[in-house]
């Protein structure tokens, strides 16, 4: 752990008493259809964000972070409601009015999860500071109710209409395995996970190019899934089958059949996806994250041009399967590659970012790591 706790004294002059850490997220599968009670396949990556607090005897609410060079934003308890302007301090206040806080606190955070690479940073620093607050105020939230929690700090605090995968994710995952999780109950599976056995690598390519879910892309794209079920008077579209769908096609839009269309397969293919890692078989893992990548490319219209790049320079490379993650619209690619390839896939997705003129791509790769938790009590 980074020294957190020192700089927390530094800054507030008392240890803390209490520090969370949670992760932050790849998609492996199950794109854009958490919103449409869909089954998604995400996992936790290592990087983390850490919450250290602290309680204290009035109403202030102060709060810094290592990564803002420890200057401390303070506000009363009582102003904390939605409509508060601010910046990342939105996040974590959130959270604070989402689980009723009823005391001052201090806070550090200590972000470690790259910022707008589509790994849900936010998600890390909320779910990391929910955490320390529900054990430190014995509140008694189960991981599902902090996952709805923290969703509605984001949606009603912070003004973003994510769905509740990267919370519960982040809250839920087992190091070692991809969370299936169904969005309609929150319930869920652990799905072991393991590319390295098999002389695999799953390598994460930050395009670089920045996607923000206030944008009015990833809202819209809901107000069509949400479109279709009134239309067709269904419960959600994971009720949906594609003959319906078909036969149904003339009393929707072109925009709203494709979307659907997405939502559809892509629902399938988590199931499929399922199915191949039980059996450890690989390439068709490969060849549903080709599937996943071109009918939110085509269907669901939210790559762009650096994703796509990511997306096809790893496959001319050899890789298995590629596909971009998150919300689309910049953010991060995934590619499922031979380990022995790494080195020449990097060149490869550099060399076709380079030609394009494109912002130079970041690479990581991460095991499946274990969700939020809390790593030290005063
Ligand atoms: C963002 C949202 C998630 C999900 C994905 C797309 O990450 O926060 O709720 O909708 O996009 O799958």
């Amino acid at each position: 752990m980074p020294d957190i706790d020192k700089r927390f004294v530094q800054a507030f002059g008392a240890a803390p008493d209490i520090i969370a850490a949670a992760p932050g997220r790849v998609n492996l599968i199950g794109e854009h259809i958490d919103y449409s009670d869909g089954f998604v396949l995400p996992f936790a990556i290592k990087d983390r964000t850490f919450a250290a607090i602290r309680v204290r005897n009035d109403r202030k609410v102060r709060i810094t972070s290592m990564q803002r060079r420890n200057k401390v934003v303070e506000q009363n308890l009582d102003a904390i409601k939605p409509g508060l302007k601010g910046e990342w301090e939105r996040y974590p206040f959130g959270v604070i009015w989402s689980l009723g806080i009823t005391s001052g606190i201090d806070i550090m955070i200590d972000g470690h999860v790259p910022l707008g690479a589509g790994l849900s940073s936010s998600a890390a620093l909320e779910c990391c500071v929910a955490t320390a607050l529900n054990h430190l105020f014995s509140l008694g939230n189960s991981l599902e109710d902090l996952a709805r929690l923290t969703q509605r700090a984001e949606n009603e605090y912070v003004g973003v209409p994510c769905g509740i995968m990267d919370q519960s994710v982040s809250l839920m995952a087992h190091s070692g395995s991809a969370l299936l999780l169904d969005c309609r109950d929150l319930s869920t599976r652990h799905i072991a996970f393991d590319v390295a056995s098999s002389g695999l690598e799953l390598l994460i390519i930050d395009t670089q190019a920045h996607h923000s879910l206030t944008d009015g892309g990833y809202a819209e794209r809901r107000a069509s899934c949400e479109s279709v079920v009134a239309k067709l008077g269904i419960p959600s579209l994971r009720e949906l089958s594609l003959n319906q769908l078909a036969s149904s096609r003339g009393m929707l839009t072109e925009t709203e059949f494709m979307r659907a269309r997405h939502a559809v397969t892509e629902m399938k293919r988590v199931m499929d996806a399922v199915e191949v890692l039980e059996k450890k078989d690989f390439a068709s893992l490969g060849l549903l994250l080709n599937q996943s990548h071109a009918s939110l490319r085509d269907d669901y219209n939210v790559s762009c041009p650096e994703l796509n790049c990511a997306v096809d320079a790893s496959l001319a490379a050899g890789a298995l399967g590629a596909r971009m993650v998150g919300g689309g619209f910049g953010g991060s690619a995934i590619a499922l590659i031979n380990a022995s390839h790494t080195t020449q896939t990097i060149a490869a997705v550099e060399k076709a970012f380079a030609d394009k003129r494109f912002k130079a791509p970041r690479f990581f790769t991460s095991l499946p790591s274990q969700g939020a938790e809390v790593i030290q009590r005063g």
